[in-house]
């Protein structure tokens, strides 16, 4: 296990480019392997996450050949895949099993799909209950993975309202959606990311989406494409902050997806006063990107607008960093899925800025921030080794006159595998021990 030691650094500058975007990293591999022909693909993320979708669509006969970021794909078609001879262990990756489920709740084999201890403490009911419904013979054990699916069912399409927003729930349906008979209708009740969506276009999939309504038609085929995958915003939200609560910097993010379905972060920085411009904007195989331009502001505390939360979902361990340094009270409501993700983004977060020293007030759907100033820490933070944690305190040393030590970052590489090297390129000083 290893820890990372920051010490306090002066001004931030440079112009940076983060890894590729998860979401679309992981797309591009499910979508790729069951197309026709041979799918191309340049700036996939070299992160765990994305790697354990990619060696499991292997492990289920699909060739795919990378060099560092360059991926290519030889699609078996829509029904060429082939049962894999051990579980498919899927690690740390979420997104993974949940989108997984669905296209695998619709072939002619069994699968079994494991994690590590925080992907088996995940809650998979929500995508268990419509797959159910759907026809599929999938189970969990308290509705929690392993999962195991038994193939050889014939989906039916439904009409499903989403519980709560989320983009893995909505994908996993649409992915069984493509195997299903008749047309599946998947209906938001909050806006969520859309690359299932516009991947599937780009693969040739009619989709039908109107204001929050998302219909496929089961029974058709992808075409394999070239996809150039943006650098991913939610990795460069942590820079965007560091900016922000540093004296006298400016940096620039350059190509970051600006998908409006993601952009939450940026919304929120900016009514906190945050000095962030957009410029380039051009669009890059279907997906809008921008180079970001930050410069150190004066933050102040604000309400958290509950139409920004589920576009900034993942962004909220950096945002509640920001709220630290901000002159006033943050208040986030309306965040209840913070505390089922790679750990309870709420209480691990509210205990490592307590240990700070930042005064904060813990509620069942988010957390009150009193902005001040960070003391000497007084426990050692622990991140239960949840990848955003860990990179959100040690943007924190921005800030600090102290060192902070953050326990357990082995994780960052699931989703930021440079993450000390870009930082430490634009003047922060983050040191990782064994
Ligand atoms: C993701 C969707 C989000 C996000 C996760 C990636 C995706 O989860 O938190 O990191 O790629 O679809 P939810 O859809 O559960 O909100």
């Amino acid at each position: 296990m290893s820890n990372f030691i920051t010490s306090n650094c002066a001004t931030l500058s440079g112009s940076i480019k983060v890894p590729g975007d998860k979401s679309i990293s992981h797309r591009s591999i499910i979508l790729g392997s069951i197309s026709h022909g041979i799918t191309k693909v340049s700036g996939f993320l070299e992160g765990e996450d994305s790697l354990a979708t990619l060696n499991a669509f292997k492990s289920m006969g699909v060739k795919i050949e990378r060099n560092g970021s360059n991926v290519v794909i030889n699609g078996v078609g829509m029904h060429g895949l082939k049962a894999a001879t051990s579980p498919l262990n899927l690690g740390n990756s979420g997104t993974s099993m949940r989108l997984m489920s669905g296209l695998l709740s619709a072939q002619s084999f069994d699968s079994e799909l494991c994690g590590d201890e925080s992907l088996s403490k995940r809650p998979m009911g929500r995508v268990i209950e419509p797959l159910r419904q759907m026809g599929a013979d999938i189970s969990g054990v308290d509705s929690k993975p392993p999962l195991s699916i038994k193939g050889g069912n014939q989906l039916s399409a439904i009409e499903y309202t989403l519980p709560v927003a989320s983009a893995q729930i909505k994908s996993c349906v649409l992915l069984a959606g493509l195997y299903s008979e008749g047309k599946t209708t998947v209906i938001e009740n909050g806006v969520s990311r859309d690359h299932t969506e516009r991947m599937l276009r780009g693969f040739g999939y009619d989709v039908d989406s109107s204001h929050n309504t998302i219909s496929i038609q089961g029974g058709g085929s992808l075409q394999a494409c070239e996809i150039e995958v943006p650098s991913d915003i939610s990795s460069a939200a942590f820079f965007m902050v560091a900016a922000c609560i540093s004296e006298n910097s400016n940096i620039v993010l350059k190509a970051v997806n600006i998908n409006s379905t993601r952009t939450g972060v940026i919304d929120i920085l900016k009514l906190m006063g945050g000095k962030i411009e957009l410029t380039n904007e051009r669009l890059q195989a279907g997906e809008l990107i921008a180079d970001i331009k930050v410069y150190s502001s004066r933050l102040k505390g604000i309400q958290i607008p509950k139409n920004l939360v589920p576009i900034a979902i993942d962004e909220f361990p950096v945002l509640f960093i920001a709220a630290s340094c901000a002159q006033g009270e943050t208040v986030l409501t309306g965040a209840k899925e913070l505390r089922v993700k790679e750990s309870d983004r709420i209480q691990v977060m509210a205990d490592g800025l307590t240990s700070l020293g930042i005064e904060n007030e813990v509620l069942e759907d988010g957390i009150k921030i009193k902005g001040g100033q960070f003391k000497e820490q007084t426990s050692l933070i622990k991140s239960h080794h949840d990848h955003r944690i860990s990179m959100a305190f040690a943007i924190a040393s921005v800030r600090s006159k102290f060192n902070i030590e953050i326990e357990g970052v082995d994780n960052v590489k699931t989703s930021f595998p440079n993450f000390v090297e870009l930082a430490n390129s634009i003047g922060m000083s983050i040191k990782e021990v064994a």
